[in-house]
Order: C-alpha cells, then structure tokens, then sequence
C-alpha cells in the first residue's frame, strides 16, 4: 500500500481538518487520551529523547508518523526559566509593555516571527504566548507580560504577535483567558464581573487577537470567573470562545489549573497542560473512565483530539516538523533592539537636555547599569546567550520557586561610554557617592529599577529599595538629572520636578542597553507612547489595595534586595468585584474625573507634531481623515489615536481609543491619514441581542495625542444597528 493510502492524512493536498479526522479515526481510545493531557517533561523520571525540554511535552504517536508536541513559554523569547535546558540561551526582546508602547504593528509581527524562528530551531512546535490580559491592575506582576490596558492595542499588537510567530509553522497560544489581572491569589480568586462589561473589554481583547493572530490554542487561566474555574467555564470556552467566535482551536490548561475530568472537558476544555501541577491526572485513565461509562461521549473526546490536530497540521505538524537549526542570533539581536528603541517612552525632557551630545561627560548611577538591564521573572524568563550577567536568587515568596532576578548582559553603562567623553559610575548604594560624581559630571543618569515576577504582585507603585531617595539626593547634586526606568510597570514620582528627563526603558532586552543609550544620544528617535496609564496614587485605582494581598512581618534573616519580604496572600477561597466593569484604565480616571501622573497614550519626541484638517464620517462606523505633518528639526514617530466618547451596556459613557496610526516623519514631511473604527469599539454590548449595539445618533470623537490631549474634534451621526457578537 502506498503511503497515501496507508496514511492518508499525511497527505497535505488536504485540508487540516481532513487529515484530523482521518487520523482519529486510525486511532485507539488511549492515544487519543494521549493527545489531551502531558507533563513537564523535566519533571518525568526519565526525559523522553523527543521531548525538547520545555513547559510541556505531549507525546506523539510513532505508529502514525504522528509527532511528539514540545511546547515552550515565549511571550519574551524563547523562555528558560530555572534553566532547565543548561547552557540554552536565547534572544530576549524587550517586555510586553514596551512592545505595547511602539504601537506599532508591523514591530509586532517581527517581533512575534523572531520568537518563533528561534522557537523552532530549538525544536519547539507549540509557543505558550502571547498574553493579552488587560492591566486592570497596575500592580500586577506580570503586566510586562502583557500589552497594556486598552483592549484594541491590547489585542491588535497581540494578534499581530502571534501571526508572527505562527509565520514559522508552529502554533501560538494566546492566554490567560481570563481575568487573571492579578498574580496575588490567582490560584483562589473568583472574579466578579457582569457579562457585558467583560465583552467591552478583557474579551474583546481576546478576541481581537484571535481574530488577527488565529493561533492554534488558548490557554485558560487559573483563577475562577463568576464561579467557576476559567478551565472548566462553560460560558468562557464553549459559550464565547467556540461558540460566539467559532474558534476552530484547542484549550489547553494553565500549569495546575486543571480541575475536575467530566466538568472540565464538558465545559469545553480540550488538554491538560502540565499534570504533575494539578491535584490528580484528570484528562488520562480518569477521562478514558469517563469516556468508557458515557459520562463524557466519545464525540467529546474526538472533538478534543480533532482540534489539536487541525491546529498542529495547520502549521506543519505533520509535513514540516520542527527540528533543531542554527540561530542567526546577530540578526535576531537587531530585532529586539528595533523593539526596545521603539517602545522606550521619553516621559519628560525639560529644556531640551536629551539627545546629550557625544563627548559630554556623565555620571551613570545604580540600576546594575554597569552589568546590564533587568528583565521580569517567572515562565517567561529568558536566559541570555552565553548566560546571564547578573543572578540575584530570590529566597521567599511563592515566585522563589522559580523565579530569579536575572540582567542581560547589555549594559548601559559601557553603550554610554562608547558615546560619552568621561561616564562615571557609582552603584547607587551609597548616597554621598552617587552625589559626588552626580556633581562632578554635566549630566547625571540615574537608573532605577523595579523587579516584577509572576506569581507575586508589588504592594505600592514607589519604586523599592529607597530609589526615591536616591533619586532626589543626585538630582539636589546636578539639576541636569535624567531618570531611566527600568520597570515592570507604572510608578510614582515623587521627584518629577526636581529631574529633568525621564524616560521609560521598562525591561528592555538583549540589546537594551544599546537601545537606551542611542535614544539618549539621538542616534534613534523616541517614538513610544504609554500604552497604561500612570496613576498619582494608588487611591485613585478602582481597588486601592491589591485584594488578597496580607502583610504580616518579614521572615527572618531572609531579606533580598529587591522584593516585598513582608507581603504575603490569603490561602483561602474570596472573590473579588469589578466596579469599574469595562471601564478599565484610562477609561476609569477618565470617567472619575481623578487627574493622573501620565496618561495613557503619553510619549514625547525629539521633534514636533501637527495635526489638521480632520475630517469625520460617521454611518456604520468613524472614518477619520487628517493631515499629519513633522513640523520640528528631526526626523520622528507621530502616534495620532482616535477616540469616542461611548456609552457602555452601564449607560456610562468612557472615553475609548477607536484606532490609531503611526508614522515615521522627516522634518517638514506632510502626510494624508485614514483611520478606520472598529465597530465594536462604538457599540454597547447587549446580552438580550445577544451582541454589539450601536445606539445611534451623535458621537463625540475626537483625534488626540494621547487620552487627555485632544488635538482636533468634532461628531459623526451613527446609524442605529446590532451586530453579531
Ligand atoms: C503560567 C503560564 C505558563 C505556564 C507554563 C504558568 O505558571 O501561568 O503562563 O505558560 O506556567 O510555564
């Protein structure tokens, strides 16, 4: 027999899920129950030989030319966290909030597509990213992770992402769906929230990404949503996901959040991720039990093992298997360090202090700057090439388990000196010290830094380890202060006034010390713009204090430099509501009227903006049409963004950002936009539809250069209507 016949679902003339089907058909009852539940593989006795040794391994079925799945962390880079493949690095791009803060698409995708070559040539055909959980919570440990607050740039950047990375034939994973804004408690948190206000936002999120980015798996997440664990929600998977969005693909559970067999699998849970985390093995003999007494029908099961195979042979599972290649990490260098230019945001440049000029002599303070830049702990940590240049271990707390606060060796230190004619450097430990060269120096650079890991949240938005005081000690030394943050996310600043510059380098990368030291020179152009909105104070969020959050005395004798030894969470089982509903960061101060530090949308340049002739076209949705033109002396980036003032299925109208542009101007250059609305982003949803509806009538919609500054304005008339959800 020939091999068509023999095996034919190894006939790529077919469509994906032909070949699906036609192999579960070949298959027994326990290689399919093979297909839906695997371990970590370097938690077996012993490592399969086909097992890539990442997050997770299913195994294959040889029988059938079928292929083991190896599946790794990536939202970053191809992770490695405990480095649990010794001696395997990998190329870091910046953190999700600065990918978020390019604004840029087409970064995205590059991005996404680096990843996944570096992914494949490693021997992984299954990425466990990207995240695009919405940053309800500022907090939040891993808001790097993730894309920031608006569920438009939230989910187009993430979709961009993820059609990247699938570019190289393997599948993504888009996750944590959903809701799981919070790392504290995540394991024992029931989210409260009403319906339509989760699809004005979070899920609109999700489902913009899975519309641009079509991966092949969603991950759900830990906690529970409105009672129910989000692995086993049958409104999650099978109402919204499969069924509203008819989304073809598999859902694989978080490590450990896996719960039940015959509730999980009926709620439309399609694998058990990482078994050895959950309480038993729910998705092996369980579910083949549940199978064979009809508690869960075979059809179920079959649907299950058909979705992952449609999506694997989709992206060359069978006729294109991924096997280990050379790395060209040079060039995938470049794309991390294109990313980190792009999404570092200058937050402040008084007077014009930044580009410094080559040759002048500088004092660079703290931030480990002589040995590199931070980056965020947990899954997604990557280990450089040739290691890390910096390892502080972390001795408590539920992120010690695996998390260590890890620097890439690109130190900013060195790129500035290459640039400079003197940089000095203190360590920042020393407050005299740092003063004194801060003295001695005409512009003092002062990295501050703040490490964020999942599992763990940051109880205050002041940066830790008495960096404020640092801060304002080398500013009262040298006026001429700029401040780089390193940082997981939003903090206060209580010394604003009393820098200069600021600008946000978040954590930046393989190359970012390269990145930051060319922007501040003015070899590359600032071009980010915040995509979360900086609060003054922690009062002014909708939960002042993060729920679950306990402090208690530090443990003793176990202090580490840069976490909260203090702060520990509640064990037990507690919800917690969602006020704000879909009115999610800059959707919230806006509505509250509460002033904020910075807006989201904020970013300067080394140049100047003009915005004219806009020109609105409302009916089935906003057409905006308006010149932008670079009207200063260097080249530049323009992000114009377009926002609506909607009401929500509340009643209560929130400013939304309805699409944006973004464009690369030489000085004097004129150019002609057109951005188009989502409709969604117009509409209310509404549960009796069930689906969007758009009111009808006047509309204030207005082009600004971020949430709070409005360039143009005017309204457009919409046509009343309802649209499928
Ligand atoms: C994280 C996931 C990750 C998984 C596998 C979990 O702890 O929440 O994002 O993909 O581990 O490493």
């Amino acid at each position: 027999m020939s091999q068509a016949e023999n095996r034919p679902w190894m006939d790529p003339a077919r469509s994906p899920d032909e070949r699906a089907d036609l192999l579960i058909a070949a298959m027994t009852l326990d290689e399919l129950i093979g297909l839906v539940h695997g371990p970590m593989p370097n938690l077996l006795d012993e490592v399969p030989t086909d097992a890539a040794r990442g997050a997770g391994y299913v195994p294959g079925v040889p029988r059938l030319g079928v292929p083991a799945q190896n599946a790794t962390d990536a939202s970053l880079g191809v992770a490695n966290p405990r480095k649990v493949r010794e001696g395997d690095g990998a190329t870091a791009l910046p953190s999700g909030l600065a990918l978020a803060s390019t604004w840029s698409p087409e970064l995205a995708r590059q991005a996404g597509a680096m990843v996944g070559a570096e992914a494949r040539a490693k021997g992984f055909n299954v990425l466990l990213g990207g995240g695009v959980n919405l940053t309800r919570e500022p907090r939040c440990g891993r808001n790097f992770e993730y894309l920031g607050e608006d569920p438009l740039l939230a989910g187009v950047l993430c979709g961009e992402a993820v059609a990247g990375a699938q570019s190289n034939d393997i599948v993504c994973t888009v996750k944590h769906f959903a809701l799981n804004d919070q790392e504290t408690c995540r394991h024992v948190v029931d989210v409260r929230i009403d319906e339509a206000a989760l699809r004005e936002s979070d899920l609109l999120a999700f489902q913009i990404a899975i519309e641009r980015g079509e991966p092949g798996s969603v991950m759900s997440a830990y906690n529970r949503v409105n009672g129910d664990w989000c692995g086993e929600n049958d409104f999650l998977l099978n109402r919204v996901l499969k069924g509203d969005w008819a989304y073809p693909g598999w859902v694989m559970s978080d490590w450990g959040g896996c719960h039940s067999t015959a509730k999980a699998a009926l709620a439309g849970l399609d694998q058990e991720s990482g078994y050895q985390l959950d309480k038993q093995v729910y998705f092996g003999a369980l579910l083949k039990a549940a199978v064979e007494a009809g508690e869960v029908p075979f059809e179920r099961l079959a649907d299950m093992a058909h979705r992952i195979l449609r999506s694997l042979i989709a992206r060359g599972f069978l006729d294109r298997p991924c096997e280990r290649a050379e790395i060209d990490y040079a060039a995938h260098e470049a794309v991390a360090q294109a990313a980190a230019e792009a999404g570092c945001v200058l937050l402040k440049n008084e007077g014009d202090l930044l580009p410094l000029q080559p040759g002048v002599k500088v004092a660079v303070i703290g931030g480990h700057a002589d040995v590199g830049v931070l980056s965020g702990g947990g899954s997604s940590q990557v280990i450089p090439v040739g290691g890390p240049s910096l390892e502080i271990p972390v001795e408590i707390g539920p992120s010690s388990a695996f998390s260590r606060i890890t620097y890439h060796p690109s130190a900013p230190l060195a790129a500035i000196a290459a640039r400079a004619g003197e940089a000095l450097y203190a360590d920042g430990q020393d407050l005299a010290a740092a003063m004194a060269i801060a003295g001695q120096a005409d512009v003092a650079i002062v990295f501050a830094e703040q490490w964020t890991t999942e599992a763990e949240d940051v109880p205050t938005l002041a940066l830790p380890n008495d960096q404020h005081t640092l801060i304002a000690a080398v500013a009262s030394a040298n006026p001429r202060t700029v401040v780089v943050l390193e940082t997981g996310g939003p903090v206060t600043m209580p010394w604003l006034e009393d820098v200069q510059g600021v600008l946000q380098a978040w954590y930046s990368g393989s190359k970012g010390g390269e990145a930051m030291a060319r922007l501040l020179f003015g070899e590359a152009e600032p071009a980010g713009r915040l995509p979360i909105t900086y609060p003054k104070s922690t009062d002014d969020l909708p939960r002042p204090q993060v729920p679950g959050m306990i402090f208690g005395p530090p443990e003793e004798g176990k202090t580490i430099p840069t976490s909260y030894p203090n702060v520990q969470q509640h064990k037990g089982r507690f919800s917690i509501d969602h006020p704000e509903g879909a009115a999610v960061g800059y959707r919230w101060f806006d509505r509250e009227g509460k002033d904020v530090l910075f807006p989201f949308g904020f970013g300067l340049s080394y140049t100047r903006f003009a915005f004219e002739d806009l020109r609105l076209e409302g009916g089935e949705t906003v057409r905006a049409r308006f010149v932008a033109a670079n009207v200063g002396e260097r080249p530049g980036v323009a992000v114009p963004q377009l926002y609506a003032r909607v009401a929500g299925a509340d009643g209560r109208e929130t400013l939304r950002l309805i699409g944006w542009a973004r464009l690369e101007l030489a000085p004097g250059e004129r150019r002609e936009v057109e951005i188009l609305a989502d409709p969604r982003l117009l509409a209310a949803y509404d549960v009796t539809v069930p689906g969007w509806r758009i009111a009808g009538g006047p509309v204030s919609v207005s082009l600004r250069t971020n949430a709070l500054a409005e360039a143009l304005g005017g309204a457009v008339e919409l046509v009343a209507r309802t649209f499928a959800p």
